[in-house]
C-alpha cells in the first residue's frame, strides 16, 4: 500500500515509480523547497522542484503513453477509477490529516473534502460510459441524397496539463485528473505548493489502483517557474487551471492554441431583498462568507441590501459571526489562520483601508499573526477597495444599495462573474433577476457554492472561461471526431 507522504519527496526526470514498499524511489534531486504547515510553521517536508530536464521527461511519457492509455476499453479505465475511488475512502482519514496540516482546513472540512473527491471519480467514472457518440444521415440536409452516414465520438486531446489551487488540493485535482482519464488522455499535474504532499498522495493512491504511472505524472515546483514552463510546452494539449483571475490571466496569455479552461476567482454577491426570510438568509449568508475562512472562490463575498434590510439582517449576522469557533484545524474551527502572512497582510489592509475610509466593523478587528477573527464591515462604499477585490479571508462587507435595480447593476459591475446569492420569497421575481445577474450560477435562497459537483460550474468574466462539473469536464476533455461512411 502506498505510504502517504508527509515527509521527504522525490521526485526527478524519472516521474515517479512506487516501489514495492509503496514507498517513492530516490530520483535525482533537483532544488528543494521546504513546505511548512501554515498553522504551526514547522517545516512537513521537502520538495524537489523539477528542472526543465525532468519536466520534458514528464511530459514525454505522458504523450507517449496516450495511445495505450486511450486504447483500453473504456470500461477497464472506469474499473480503475472506481478502484482508485475506493482507496480514497479507505484511506481518507490520514489523507485528511496532511490535508489539514498543508492547507489548515479544519479536520471535519479536510475529511469531506476527500471523500467529495472519491466520489467525483465514482460519478464522473460512471458518467463517461454513457457519453454515447451519434450517427447522422446525410439526406437529412437539404439536397442531399441518403449516400453519407456520420459517425461521430468524443476522443482524447492527448495530454492534459491539470493546476489545482491550494484551497482544494485533492477536490480541485480529481475534477480535472478522472475527466480527463476516462475520456483517454494523460495527465499531468502541477499541484499547488501549499498542498503538494495531499496531492501526490492521491496520485499515489492512483498508482496503487492500477493506474499507470505513465498515465498520470505529478510535475513538482513552484508555478511561477514550473507552471510557467508547462502551459507553455509543446507537448501540452490542454490546460485546466484553477486559481486566482491575475494567474488565469497570466496563463492565457502564455499558452499556445491549445483548449483553455479557467476556473478563477470571485466575488459573489448575496442580494437581499425586503420580503427575504431574514434568519435563512442570515444562516446561508455567514455559512457561506465564513466556512474555510472564507478561502473559497465561491464564498459570499458582499452583500448587497436595501439600508432597512440591512438594518434588520445585520443584527443576525452579528449573532452567528459571534458563534463562529476560531481556532485551530485540529480543533475543527470554522475560522483558522490563513494559508500565509501575505494572505493574512492582504485581507487586514483591506478592512484598514476601508475602516480608515468609513466602513462600520459590527464585529471586534482582531488578528494573532495569520489568524484573522470573523469580521462584518457595514457601510461599505463602492469608492473602496474592499467593495471589489477578492479579500480571500474571513471578512464580509455589507454595501447598502438605493433599489433592486441598484443592486444588480452593483452586482454586475464587478470584474468577476462566478455566483450570486438572492434571497426572497418571490421565485418569479427571483427567476427574473437571475437572468438579468451577469454570473455562472444563480443560487436561490441558498448560499453561493459549486456543489453538487454534477451540477454545471460556471465562471464568466474575470471568474474563468469554459464550464465544469462531471459532464461538462468529460465533454471539455475531449474533442468530436467524425468517420463518414460514402455509401
Ligand atoms: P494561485 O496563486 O493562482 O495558484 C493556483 C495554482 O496555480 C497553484 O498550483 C499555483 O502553484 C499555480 N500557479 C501559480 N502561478 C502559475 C503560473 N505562472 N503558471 C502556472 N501555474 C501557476 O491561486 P491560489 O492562491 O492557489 O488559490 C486561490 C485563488 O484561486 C483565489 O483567487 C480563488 O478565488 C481561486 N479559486 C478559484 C476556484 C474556482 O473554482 N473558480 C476554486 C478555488 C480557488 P503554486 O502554489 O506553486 O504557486
Ligand atoms: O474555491 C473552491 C471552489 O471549488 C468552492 O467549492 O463546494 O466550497 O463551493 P465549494
Amino acid at each position: 500500500m502506498a505510504q502517504l507522504l508527509t515527509g521527504q519527496f522525490i521526485a526527478g526526470g524519472d516521474g515517479i515509480q512506487l516501489s514495492s514498499d509503496g514507498r517513492f524511489i530516490e530520483a535525482p534531486s533537483g532544488d528543494r523547497l521546504p513546505v511548512k504547515n501554515p498553522v504551526t510553521q514547522a517545516v512537513m517536508g521537502t520538495l524537489h522542484i523539477y528542472s526543465p530536464a525532468d519536466i520534458d521527461a514528464a511530459v514525454d511519457r505522458a504523450r507517449l503513453a496516450v495511445s495505450a492509455w486511450s486504447d483500453r476499453p473504456l470500461s477497464e479505465r472506469a474499473a480503475l477509477l472506481h478502484r482508485w475511488a475506493d482507496r480514497i475512502h479507505a484511506d481518507a482519514q490520514p489523507l485528511a490529516d496532511v490535508l489539514m496540516d498543508e492547507i489548515a482546513k479544519n479536520a471535519q472540512d479536510a475529511l469531506d473534502e476527500v471523500h467529495r473527491s472519491a466520489d467525483y471519480i465514482h460519478y464522473t467514472a460512471e458518467e463517461a460510459l454513457r457519453l454515447h457518440g451519434e450517427a447522422l444521415l446525410s439526406d437529412a440536409f437539404p439536397g442531399q441524397r441518403r449516400n453519407k452516414i456520420s459517425l461521430t465520438s468524443r476522443v482524447p486531446v492527448g495530454v492534459v496539463l491539470a493546476i489545482p489551487p491550494f484551497n482544494y488540493p485533492i477536490n480541485l485535482a480529481v475534477t480535472k485528473i478522472a475527466p480527463a482519464l476516462m475520456m483517454g488522455n494523460t495527465v499531468i499535474v502541477k499541484p499547488p505548493t501549499q498542498g503538494a504532499f495531499s496531492g501526490l498522495n492521491i496520485i499515489a493512491l492512483a498508482y496503487d489502483s492500477g493506474i499507470p504511472t505513465d498515465a498520470l505524472i505529478p510535475v513538482i515546483g513552484p508555478g511561477s517557474t514550473t507552471g510557467d514552463v508547462l502551459v507553455r510546452h509543446q507537448f501540452i494539449n490542454l490546460v485546466s487551471f484553477t486559481g486566482s483571475s491575475e494567474t488565469g490571466a497570466h496563463i492565457a496569455q502564455q499558452v499556445k492554441m491549445v483548449p483553455l479552461q479557467l476556473e478563477l476567482g470571485g466575488k459573489d454577491a448575496a442580494l437581499v431583498l425586503p420580503d427575504a426570510d431574514i434568519n435563512r438568509a442570515a444562516d446561508h449568508i455567514v455559512s457561506g462568507a465564513f466556512a474555510y475562512s472564507g478561502q473559497r472562490c465561491t464564498a459570499v463575498k458582499r452583500v448587497l441590501a436595501l439600508a432597512s434590510v440591512a438594518d434588520l439582517l445585520n443584527p443576525a449576522l452579528v449573532e452567528r459571526v459571534e458563534r463562529l469557533t476560531v481556532g485551530t484545524p485540529s480543533e475543527n474551527a470554522i475560522i483558522t489562520p490563513l494559508i500565509s502572512m501575505a494572505s493574512a497582510d492582504y485581507v487586514w489592509d483591506l478592512v484598514d483601508e476601508a475602516v480608515q475610509q468609513g466602513a462600520k466593523p459590527l464585529t471586534p478587528l482582531q488578528r494573532d499573526g495569520s489568524l484573522i477573527y470573523p469580521i462584518i464591515l457595514d457601510h461599505v462604499e463602492l469608492s473602496m477597495r474592499i467593495a471589489w477585490e477578492e479579500p480571500f479571508g474571513p471578512v464580509l462587507p455589507i454595501i447598502r444599495v438605493s433599489s433592486v435595480p441598484d443592486a444588480i447593476e452593483v452586482a454586475n459591475r464587478s470584474e468577476y462573474g462566478l455566483q450570486a446569492a438572492l434571497f426572497t420569497k418571490d421565485i418569479a421575481q427571483a427567476i427574473q433577476i437571475a437572468e438579468k445577474l451577469d454570473v455562472g450560477t444563480v443560487q436561490i435562497n441558498g448560499k453561493t457554492s459549486r456543489g453538487p459537483d454534477h451540477f454545471p460550474f460556471v465562471g464568466t468574466k474575470a471568474s474563468g472561461m469554459g464550464a465544469q462539473g462531471v459532464r461538462h469536464s468529460l465533454l471539455a476533455m475531449s474533442r468530436v471526431k467524425s468517420v463518414v461512411l460514402n455509401l
